[in-house]
């Protein structure tokens, strides 16, 4: 077991932040994993893990063993004429497994095309995009416990899964690591273009009757257009849920705004997040090296060598400014490190 020492992350983090890792180890197995995992123990150090990670802000450098999954392979345990039971190990690329996917005409994951991230990121956030969740394939995950080793099968309901939210973001925080997740794909695909702007998308790109590859395809070019590539520009997708209010203050609300966006929810109305920061002014707003991108104001962004303490900032002013206008309070999607 080797570690590297004040290992830089810029290339390990999405929003490109230079923040070291006191210690830093690459698993690509799961004996590797365990071995690290004891010697963590046994030492009294602390563990954090890396994915692709897309979905944290480095606010300073990172004490303890960082370890970045690496651990690969995709494999189908079940299959009928049906459905395709896939089991993706977590340290596969999310988008590549959906590419994967695509590829065999195996439906249920194409809407959550070029989604950064690692699969075994997936369901710890419950990722989600034009209208699909990863709860509406997820079929189980299998985990390792960090402190007894043991590893255990967490059912869809086990999960919790809720919008952004699972079991692995509430009481079992920090308690786990997910070693795989077994998506179930459809053999008989139905294309899902009811989400916002994917069927313009689909008349652009002039295709009548959609297939899942069709739909993916849609799915990257608007992605593409409106999000910016975190390879160019800094950044972590979506830095704030989409807030959930009662049916009377969405009323009060849209009673001053005739025209705000707004979606019926089980628990409430849900107003994008996007909406309220361009109602403040923040889209496009740029100091020094970090702001709010100009096509989607839901996404912070580092330009080059902004600190991770400048953004938490920044979401801090924008939390602030939502509440002052609107009463609502935003929280992070993203988690801060
Ligand atoms: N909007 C604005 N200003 C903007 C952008 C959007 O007012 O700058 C309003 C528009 O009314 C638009 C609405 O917000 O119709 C919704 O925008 P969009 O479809 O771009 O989606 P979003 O609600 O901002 C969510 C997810 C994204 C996901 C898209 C598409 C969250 C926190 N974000 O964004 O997920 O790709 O829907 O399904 O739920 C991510 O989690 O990192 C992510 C990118």
């Amino acid at each position: 077991m080797q570690f590297e020492i004040n290992k830089p992350l810029k290339d390990f983090n999405t929003f490109h932040i230079d923040a070291h890792a006191e210690k830093f180890i690459c698993v690509d197995n799961e004996k590797s994993l365990i071995e690290v995992l004891t010697f963590a123990k046994q030492s009294n150090t602390s563990t954090h893990f890396i994915g692709g990670g897309s979905n944290i802000l480095l606010t300073k450098n990172i004490e303890g063993i960082t370890i970045l999954n690496q651990i690969k392979g995709i494999h189908i345990i079940e299959e009928n004429e049906e459905f395709v039971l896939v089991n993706f190990s977590s340290g596969e690329n999310w988008h590549e497994c959906v590419l994967w996917a695509v590829s065999k005409n195996y439906g249920g994951v194409e809407n959550l095309s070029l989604i950064p991230g690692t699969i075994g990121a997936s369901p710890i956030q419950n990722i989600g995009a034009y209208g699909v969740e990863l709860k509406d394939v997820f079929h189980s995950l299998e985990a390792i416990n960090l402190k007894s080793f043991e590893k255990k099968i967490f059912t869809l309901e086990e999960c919790n899964f809720g919008y952004r939210d699972s079991i692995f973001k509430q009481h079992e925080k920090g308690n786990w690591f997910i070693l795989n997740v077994r998506i179930k794909l459809t053999k008989n695909p139905v294309c899902n273009i009811h989400y916002g702007n994917i069927k313009d998308e689909l008349l652009k790109m002039k295709v009548e009757t959609p297939c899942i590859q069709d739909v993916s395809k849609a799915v990257i070019n608007i992605r593409s257009s409106k999000l910016p590539n975190p390879d160019e520009i800094g950044n972590a997708g979506s830095f704030f849920k989409n807030p959930i209010v009662s049916l009377s203050h969405f009323e009060a609300l849209k009673s001053m705004y005739p025209a705000i966006p707004h979606f019926i929810a089980t628990n409430g109305v849900k107003i994008p997040a996007a909406w309220l920061i361009e109602k403040n002014n923040w889209k496009g707003f740029k100091k020094g090296d970090f702001g709010v991108h100009k096509n989607q104001a839901l996404v912070l962004v580092n330009y080059n060598n902004a600190k991770g303490n400048d953004i938490l900032e920044l979401s801090s002013h924008i939390i602030t400014s939502v509440q002052q206008t609107f009463n609502i309070t935003l929280e992070r999607e993203v988690n801060i490190w």
